[in-house]
């Protein structure tokens, strides 16, 4: 089974930006849902993902099929929601080293904030490519609406004033992208979309421009992205959550991007002590155009092929590392089990080598919740000059506080935990107690580095 143009994957998709831009409303009108307002506080708090099969893209993209002579070759698009909130950069970043393709969402009448930079930012560290939104557009002052148009024929029809508003708005958002150093078109003007960012007008709400968002991401994964998503047998697969679920003990959401899972197959992952093999035991799914969040009747299957979003049922799932891959021994050859285990583990066991190698073993102890917000942290400590010894993915364990005592040998002010998005464990707290080791935990990440040099701003007068 060679890799040809002829079979194509679904490419991966993940929508990111400022809280309330509208991502999950985007998404929701898509699938014609109502997620959003199922939320708490109307607030993303998790990564979701969800299916939208080749025909629905078709049906969404209406005249534009005929129009611009598209046709479909992937058979869908996987996308996956992320929170815009800023205490969430860890799913931000998570859901972005997923992706083949992303969706940064800037509301029009905020142009860009907070977090569509860092967006734009962790999108171009990974030199991933990226449309942008300019959601909202019925918000424009005297926007006459015809629900779903593409966002062409819309402009075309709007009153003298409001064209001009959406004019002086487009471009002033333009100038901000400019600002970040990065070239950007209205996608109806861009003449080169290797070197200049689409950015493409949206309403979640009327469904206008939503055509135009479904064909440019459709075009851009099988003109741009082929070499990317060509089908192959290889299992590609990583564990987005893990979660306890009523009736079906522990699960982990993986996304499959490539290759193919079957029920029974063993799989190999990274977990907080260590590889765990196991056994797949269910492999369900949401409909296509529901969400991997929201409960709901999953659909059973017997095999999967990628690119999809799936729940995993199966033995010994609590310690697995989120962001961690899922390896799938391949039958037709003779396999080592040891050094898949070994090859799990690595994301993990190079991090710490990396971390430690730099300062000669002296410096902080860094802690995360998943692999993903690991390398955050530390590409954050590394950027704020803050030298790290030692690092593990969380909670905080007594041993984690043990191994940071250490440096009281060394640079006591170093005997520091530095703890993002994981909890501390009582024996943790008090061995922390015992042995005078700090711990700084948030949230969000920067307010690390704001706590670690007030206190050694402290220790140094
Ligand atoms: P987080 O996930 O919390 O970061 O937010 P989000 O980006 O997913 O935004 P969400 O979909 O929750 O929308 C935020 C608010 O904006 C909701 O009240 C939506 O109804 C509203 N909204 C979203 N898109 C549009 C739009 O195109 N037009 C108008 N008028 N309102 C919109
Ligand atoms: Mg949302
Ligand atoms: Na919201």
């Amino acid at each position: 089974e060679a890799r040809t143009p002829d079979r194509l994957r679904s490419s991966i998709v993940c929508i990111m930006g400022h809280v309330d831009t509208g991502k999950t409303k985007l998404l929701d009108n898509i699938r014609r849902t109502n997620v959003q307002e199922g939320e708490a506080g109307g607030i993303t708090q998790q990564i979701g993902a969800s299916f939208f099969p080749a025909e629905t893209l078709r049906e969404r993209m209406g005249s534009l099929v005929e129009k611009k002579n598209i046709t479909v070759k992937v058979p869908g698009l996987m996308i996956i929601d992320t929170p815009g909130h800023e205490s969430f950069s860890n799913l931000r970043s998570r859901g972005s080293s997923l992706c083949d393709l992303a969706i940064v969402v800037v509301d029009i009448m905020h142009g860009l904030e907070p977090q569509t930079i860092e967006s734009l930012t962790m999108l171009r560290s990974k030199k991933t490519p990226f449309v942008i939104a300019l959601n909202k557009v019925d918000r424009l002052y005297g926007w006459s609406t015809v629900k779903d148009r593409p966002f062409i024929e819309s402009l075309e029809v709007q009153p003298e004033g409001t064209r001009s508003e959406f004019e002086s708005r487009a471009s002033q958002v333009l100038l901000q992208l400019a600002e970040q150093g990065l070239n950007a078109e209205l996608y109806y003007k861009n003449k080169d979309f290797k070197e200049y960012v689409s950015l493409i007008p949206t309403s979640a709400i009327t469904g206008e421009g939503v055509p135009d968002i479904l064909m440019m991401l459709v075009l851009l994964s099988q003109k741009m992205l082929v070499d990317r998503v060509m089908w192959c047998p290889e299992v590609q697969c990583t564990v987005l959550e893990v979660k306890v679920i009523e009736g079906l003990g522990t699960t982990a959401d993986v996304i499959l991007a490539n290759g193919t899972l079957k029920r029974g197959d063993q799989i190999v992952m990274c977990g907080f002590s260590g590889p765990v093999v196991t056994r797949v035991r269910e492999l369900l799914t949401p409909r296509p155009l529901r969400e991997m969040r929201v409960k709901t009747d999953y659909l059973h299957h017997e095999s999967i092929d990628g690119a999809m979003g799936i729940k995993i049922c199966a033995n010994n799932l609590e310690g697995v590392v989120a962001g961690s891959a899922c390896l799938v021994p391949y039958k037709d050859v003779p396999y080592d089990l040891e050094v898949l285990k070994e090859d799990v583990m690595s994301d993990l066991s190079q991090l710490a080598k990396a971390a430690s190698e730099v300062n000669g073993g002296v410096g902080v102890y860094a802690i995360a919740s998943t692999l993903g917000s690991l390398e955050a942290l530390l590409e954050f400590l590394k950027t704020s000059k803050i030298p790290v010894s030692a690092v593990n993915i969380g909670p905080i364990h007594k041993k984690d506080v043990m191994k940071a005592s250490i440096m009281h040998q060394f640079k006591s002010e170093y005997a520091t935990i530095l703890a993002f998005d994981v909890n501390l464990t009582k024996e943790g707290a008090d061995m922390a107690k015992e042995l005078n080791v700090r711990i700084f935990t948030a949230e969000i990440i920067y307010h690390l580095f704001d706590q670690f040099t007030a206190y050694m701003a402290d220790v140094r007068k």
